[in-house]
């Protein structure tokens, strides 16, 4: 009989579950013959990138096409046949098996939905295999390089939520805050949650306030996309706390959503706009608002719009690359080789398994480039991200907003680690471009 040994794959499984849209998702469970256990949840995109891992969706009529069954029983057939017997603790021979078995550039045959749950399912065994939480397992992968005690991210947290997330009822996706000036993790969140209630409080009194979006942040009733700013600036004043000094400003455009081959139209401003007059409206508002950080400015397709947006925004503004980046190595080193961002989003269902999202995230780093962990406007109870960003050391962390629980359930796991690790401290202020 051969020997049980604690780290090699016993079973594979997914179930379908339900996300923060109700809509289905796959959830998937790996357990060693040692007895260690990993499960992990799927996220879904909503304004998605052109190259990013494709989800295996139904179609047809059932659930408006989004259903996932192809997608796990693909987990419970050929993946659970390929990944049973292989060791949990070598993630790149479990990623590579599963990226030959799927044999397409997209994952379009598995599905990333399948490929990533998989994949992060086996990432939480081989931490649980060793005795660790997933964070502490990561970080000690990486100290053979780094030494010291982790810093949790700095939060990124949406207040407005426009664009696809909300029937585009302003044009910008993501109206976000991160409180630069906050001492430590707790008070970056207490001092979040102070501007979310004063956001509130003043959409209320306005008879602005219409719902929540996708990301949980307030869906608003604004009639231009710079409204939304100044009540951002008006709700970080209401909560007394100085905009700029202690919570900043940070936009998601997803410009992709709104233009394409540098014509982009805005129309809840009702207007027509190139790359350079697109650059002249933001640039206005960096001007005029504390914004430290700009995602997506411009379409994915128009690198060239990105990088002379680059070449005019101030040095200390945070540029992101999402929808253009893709999670994805080789875009990473071409879009810093090119000058078109100084920041990539990290997104682990962009690129379908984690070993692939660690090499975009290497890329970035190797760089010199900022990195944002970030969550999908799908989300679930997983909180997997919070511990790829303390474990990976990504310094930054966006998960929407400070509202419902497929959110707090990340912003809370990190008050957990924090106490685990003994310190909420952030990283030091120097590292990030507003800080410079
Ligand atoms: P998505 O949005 O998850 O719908 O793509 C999040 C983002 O654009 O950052
Ligand atoms: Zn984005």
């Amino acid at each position: 009989m051969t020997k049980t040994a604690p780290t090699r794959i016993a079973t594979v499984h997914a179930r379908r579950v339900w996300d923060s849209r109700g809509r289905p998702t796959v959830e998937a469970e790996v357990a060693t013959e040692g007895g260690a256990f990993g499960r992990a949840i799927a996220p879904a995109g909503a304004s998605r990138g052109a190259n990013e891992a494709i989800d295996l969706r139904d179609g047809g009529k059932r659930f408006g096409g989004w259903d996932v069954t192809h997608a796990v029983k693909a987990v419970n057939g050929a993946i659970a046949g390929a990944l049973t017997g292989a060791d949990v603790s070598d993630q790149a021979a479990i990623d590579r098996a599963l990226i030959d078995l799927d044999g397409t550039a997209n994952k379009s045959n598995l599905g990333g939905n399948a490929t990533v749950a998989v994949s992060m399912a086996c990432l939480h065994a081989a931490a649980a295999a060793a005795g660790m939480p997933l964070w502490q397992y990561l970080w000690a992968g990486e100290t053979r390089t780094r030494t010291g005690t982790p810093t949790l991210p700095l939060p990124e947290i949406q207040i407005f939520g426009g664009g696809a997330h909300a029937e585009r009822r302003v044009d910008v996706q993501d109206f976000m805050v991160i409180a630069t000036g906050a001492d430590d993790y707790e008070q970056a969140l207490a001092w979040t949650a102070e501007v979310y209630l004063a956001a509130g409080r003043i959409m209320a009194d306005q008879g602005l306030l219409q719902g929540v979006a996708d990301e949980g942040g307030f869906w608003p009733a604004f009639d231009t996309n710079e409204q939304a700013v100044e009540t951002l600036v008006r709700a970080i004043e209401g909560a007394g706390l100085t905009p700029g000094d202690q919570v900043s400003i940070s936009l998601d455009i997803a410009a992709s959503e709104f233009g394409s081959g540098g014509k982009y139209r805005l129309a809840r401003d009702g207007s027509e706009l190139d790359s350079n007059a697109l650059a002249d409206m933001l640039l206005g508002w960096v001007l005029r608002y504390p914004i430290v950080s700009i995602e997506d400015p411009m379409g994915e397709d128009d690198p060239e719009g990105f990088i002379a947006f680059g070449k005019r925004a101030p040095e200390t503004l945070q540029i992101v690359g999402d929808d253009l980046l893709v999670t994805n190595a080789e875009r990473v080193c071409a879009a810093h080789r090119d000058g078109v961002v100084n920041t990539a989003l990290i997104k682990p269902n962009q690129a379908g398994t984690m070993t692939e999202t660690k090499a975009a995230f290497d890329a970035a780093r190797t760089n010199g480039m900022g990195v944002i962990v970030s969550a999908r406007s799908g989300e679930t109870e997983d909180a997997t991200i919070v511990h790829l960003a303390v474990g990976w050391n990504s310094l930054q962390l966006k998960v929407g907003s400070f509202a419902r629980s497929e959110r707090m359930v990340k912003w809370n796991e990190g008050l957990r680690i924090g106490d685990a690790i003994g310190t909420f401290a952030l990283p030091p202020k120097s590292v990030f471009p507003w800080g410079r």
